[in-house]
Order: structure tokens, then C-alpha cells, then sequence
């Protein structure tokens, strides 16, 4: 439905779950894909899908951590020197554990604020003297937990909040050369690290999947979707916004996580 042929690509964090997802359905609408995380083996590994996916487009990985400015300068110079400019950008690599305030730790805490928010920054600031104005797309992978308060979620709670808000104020600063940005809000989504450490057990997916208004978890392919739709001349009035995909999950306020996720507590001492 949507053609990306010879537009280039860029996913960080896209090397497992919903990103790499993201990832192979931008290589299968013809794009260029570079995606890119800490362990070079899962970055080896993906750029081989999406060489299956797409064996015409070029393709090339990069491991850096977020954290890192220094490899991340390397890492977008490599993507810099492959593609010339970047078309469009999907931001998601991200850490989650379930741990409550009071017991986790100062560092716990900044580890995901370094990864979700300072890293998110780097990597929006890395790569926007490549991105093509007017017309370049940027996507960032938020999360419920943005604009939801959910117990043993406080590192994650404040550092997606501070993501859409990136979101928000660089449409404001980069709208005015064209370049768009908006955040996909992922629901409970099936088969990935974050669901999977969140709702532990298959009892506790279909509980959330009942909670869900339109009562089932998503699949990857749900946030594929939205994120060709957002990049897209289809899109292109469109920025700044923070957009669930989440079956209206988030309409109920969640609810299934605050008392889910507060027995989870109590059961595991966290
Ligand atoms: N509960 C409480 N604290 C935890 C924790 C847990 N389950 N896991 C890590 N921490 C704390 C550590 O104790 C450490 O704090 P300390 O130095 O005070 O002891 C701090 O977090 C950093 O831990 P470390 O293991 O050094 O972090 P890392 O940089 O190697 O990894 C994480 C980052 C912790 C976010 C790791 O879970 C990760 O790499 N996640 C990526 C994958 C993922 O989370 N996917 C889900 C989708 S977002
Ligand atoms: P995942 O498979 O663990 O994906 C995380 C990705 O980020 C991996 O490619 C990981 O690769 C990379 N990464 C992690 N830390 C990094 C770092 N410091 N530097 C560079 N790369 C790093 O998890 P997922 O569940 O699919 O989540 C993907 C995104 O969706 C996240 O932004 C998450 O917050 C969001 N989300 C997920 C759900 C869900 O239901 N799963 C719901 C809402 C939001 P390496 O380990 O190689 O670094």
C-alpha cells in the first residue's frame, strides 16, 4: 500500500520486537533500511531479515549505545557516508523493569532516563543535520506509561513523558523547515521483551487483552502500520502529535496494569 523505493531509512533500536518489526515493513515497501542498538550480533542478525525483506535496497547496521555520544557520532557518520541524507527516522530503543520506587535504585533510575530520554535526544540531535528538509519524517516509540501513572513504572513513566515532549516542542523548532515528528504510543503488544516483562505469564496477557477495548493485545504489524501511515505523504499534515495504537486501552486509564502490576509487586518483593 505504501511504496518507500530509494528512501532511506533509519531505526534505532531496531533490532528486536516491535522496531525490527517497524524495521522489515519500511525494507518491504521498497525503503533502504539502517538499523542499529548496542549488541552487534542482533544487529547482524537483522540486517539479514531485512536483506530478505528487501534484497534490492542497501542495508547496514550499526551497534552503539544510546548512552554513548561518542559512538553514536560514529554510528550516524557511517549512515551519513552510506545514504547521504536520512528520509526518515524512527527513534525507539528503550530499557523497562518493573521495580518499585522505593526500592529502586538512583542509578536504576537514571539508567532508564539515560537510555529513553537523554538517549532519544542524541540521537534526534545526531541526526537531524542529515535529515531532508522540507520533507523528512521522524517517528518516536513512546509508551502508555507517557501520560498513564502505573505502579513500578516510575523511571519509565517520567522518561517517555519527557519523549513525547521532545515530540512536541522539535515540531514546533524543526516544523518550520518541514521536517515532521510525531510518537507512536505502542498498547500491550504480543511477543515482545517490554509486554513480556511487564505481564510475565500467559494468564496475565489475556487478562490485559480483556481490559483492551477492542479486546485483544496487538501485534507488531499494528505499529508497522502506523508507522508507514505517519511517514508518509499520506501524513503529511500531521506532526506533533502523540498517537496510541493501543485497541483504546489507554481510554480505561489502563486499568488492568495498576492492580496487576501492584499484586506483581507484592508477589516478587520488588
Ligand atoms: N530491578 C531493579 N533495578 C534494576 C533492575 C531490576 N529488574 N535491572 C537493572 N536495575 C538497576 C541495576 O541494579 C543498576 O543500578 P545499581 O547500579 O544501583 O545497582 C541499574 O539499574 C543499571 O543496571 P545495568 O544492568 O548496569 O543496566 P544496563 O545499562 O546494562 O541495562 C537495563 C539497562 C537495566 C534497562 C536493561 O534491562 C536493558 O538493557 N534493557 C533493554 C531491553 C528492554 O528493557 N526491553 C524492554 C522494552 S523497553
Ligand atoms: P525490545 O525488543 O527490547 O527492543 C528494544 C530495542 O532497543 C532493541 O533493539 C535493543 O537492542 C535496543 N536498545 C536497548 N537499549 C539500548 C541502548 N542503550 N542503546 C541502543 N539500543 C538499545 O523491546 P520492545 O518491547 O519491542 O520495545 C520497543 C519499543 O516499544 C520501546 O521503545 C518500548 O518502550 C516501546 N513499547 C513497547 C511496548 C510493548 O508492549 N512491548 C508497549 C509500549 C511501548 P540491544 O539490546 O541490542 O541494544
Amino acid at each position: 500500500m505504501f511504496d518507500y523505493t530509494g528512501q532511506n531509512v533509519v531505526v534505532v533500536g531496531g533490532t528486536s520486537g516491535i522496531n525490527l518489526h517497524v524495521a522489515i515493513s519500511f525494507a518491504q515497501a521498497g525503503a533502504n533500511v539502517a538499523v542499529a542498538s548496542r549488541n552487534a550480533d542482533k544487529v547482524n542478525s537483522a540486517v539479514e531479515l531485512l536483506k530478505q525483506a528487501n534484497p534490492s535496497g542497501t542495508h547496514i547496521g550499526v551497534s552503539f549505545d544510546v548512552r554513548d555520544e561518542n559512538a553514536l557520532a560514529i554510528g550516524f557518520a557511517t549512515i551519513a557516508q552510506t545514504y547521504g541524507h536520512i528520509d526518515v527516522l524512527v527513534s525507539g530503543a528503550a530499557g523497562n523493569f518493573p521495580a518499585s520506587a522505593a526500592k529502586l535504585s538512583n542509578n536504576g533510575f537514571k539508567s532508564v532516563i539515560d537510555i529513553d530520554l537523554i538517549g532519544s535526544f542524541q540521537v534526534l540531535k545526531q541526526a537531524y543535520p542529515l535529515l531532508k528538509r522540507p520533507k523528512a519524517s521522524i517517528i518516536q516509540i513512546s509508551a502508555p506509561q507517557a501520560y498513564i501513572a502505573m505502579p513500578l513504572q516510575v523511571h519509565v513513566c517520567a522518561a517517555k513523558a519527557g519523549v513525547d515532549m521532545l515530540t512536541r516542542t522539535l515540531a514546533l523548532e524543526w516544523g518550520i523547515e518541514g521536517v515532521r515528528i510525531n510518537s507512536i504510543v505502542p498498547g500491550p503488544i504480543e511477543g515482545t521483551e517490554g509486554f513480556n516483562r511487564l505481564a510475565p505469564s500467559e494468564a496475565l496477557q489475556q487478562k490485559v487483552a480483556s481490559s483492551v477495548p477492542l479486546q485483544r493485545n496487538g501485534q507488531k504489524q499494528d505499529i508497522a502500520n502506523a508507522a508507514l501511515f505517519l511517514a508518509s505523504d499520506m501524513a503529511s499534515y500531521i506532526t506533533g502529535v502523540v498517537l496510541p495504537v493501543d485497541g483504546g486501552w489507554s481510554l480505561g486509564g489502563a486499568s488492568i496494569a495498576m492492580t496487576e502490576l501492584g499484586s506483581l509487586a507484592a508477589k516478587h518483593g520488588l
